[in-house]
C-alpha cells in the first residue's frame, strides 16, 4: 500500500495586477518595459515552481473585482503580491481588504513611483504591505516571489 505523505501543499502565492497592466509590452515601454504580462505570469510560475511553489495570477481593470480576488485570498493563498497599478494610488477599498489578510503582502510596481509625478508618490497599499518592491521592471515581480518564498519557509 502507498505511503501517505505528510506534507502538506502549500497554498498558491496570488499575483494581482490592477489597471492597464494587461497593456504592458505596449504600453508606454520606456516606462513600464517592453515584457508583456503573460511573459510575467510564466516567469513568475517558473521562479515559484523553483522555490515548490504556485500562483494564481490574475489582472484586473475592476477596482471591485481586485477586492473580490483580495477577499478570497484570505482563504484560498499562502501570500498576495499585488501590482495595484493606479488603485494604489486611490484606493482605501483595496486597502481595506488587504488589511482584512492575516498572510505577507508584497506590493510591486514595475516603475520607481517616488521618482514620478507626485500624484503617484503616494499608495494607499503600501500601508497593509509586508514589503515593496519597486523600480526594478519585471524583475521586481521575481523578487517579491523570492521574498514570499523566504517568508513562508521562515514561518513555517
Ligand atoms: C505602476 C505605477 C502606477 O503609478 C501606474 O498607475 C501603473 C503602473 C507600476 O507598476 O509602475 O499603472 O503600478
Amino acid at each position: 500500500m502507498a505511503k501517505k505523505s505528510k506534507q502538506t501543499k502549500t497554498l498558491p502565492i496570488y499575483i494581482l495586477n490592477g489597471p492597464n497592466l494587461n497593456l504592458l509590452g505596449v504600453r508606454e515601454p520606456e516606462v513600464y518595459g517592453t515584457t508583456t504580462l503573460p511573459q510575467i505570469e510564466k516567469m513568475c510560475a517558473d521562479q515559484a515552481r523553483r522555490h515548490g511553489l504556485s500562483i494564481v495570477f490574475r489582472q484586473s481593470n475592476r477596482e471591485g473585482e481586485i477586492v473580490d480576488h483580495l477577499q478570497e485570498a484570505r482563504t484560498g493563498a499562502s501570500s498576495v503580491i499585488i501590482n495595484p497599478a493606479g488603485y494604489g494610488h486611490t484606493s482605501i477599498a483595496i486597502l481595506d481588504a488587504i488589511q482584512a489578510l492575516a498572510i505577507p503582502v508584497i506590493e510591486v510596481h514595475l516603475s520607481n513611483i517616488h521618482r514620478r509625478e507626485p500624484y503617484r508618490n503616494h499608495s494607499y497599499v503600501s500601508k497593509g504591505a509586508t514589503g515593496i518592491v519597486m523600480g526594478l521592471g519585471a524583475q521586481g515581480y521575481l523578487r517579491a516571489v523570492d521574498a514570499v518564498a523566504e517568508i513562508l519557509k521562515v514561518s513555517k
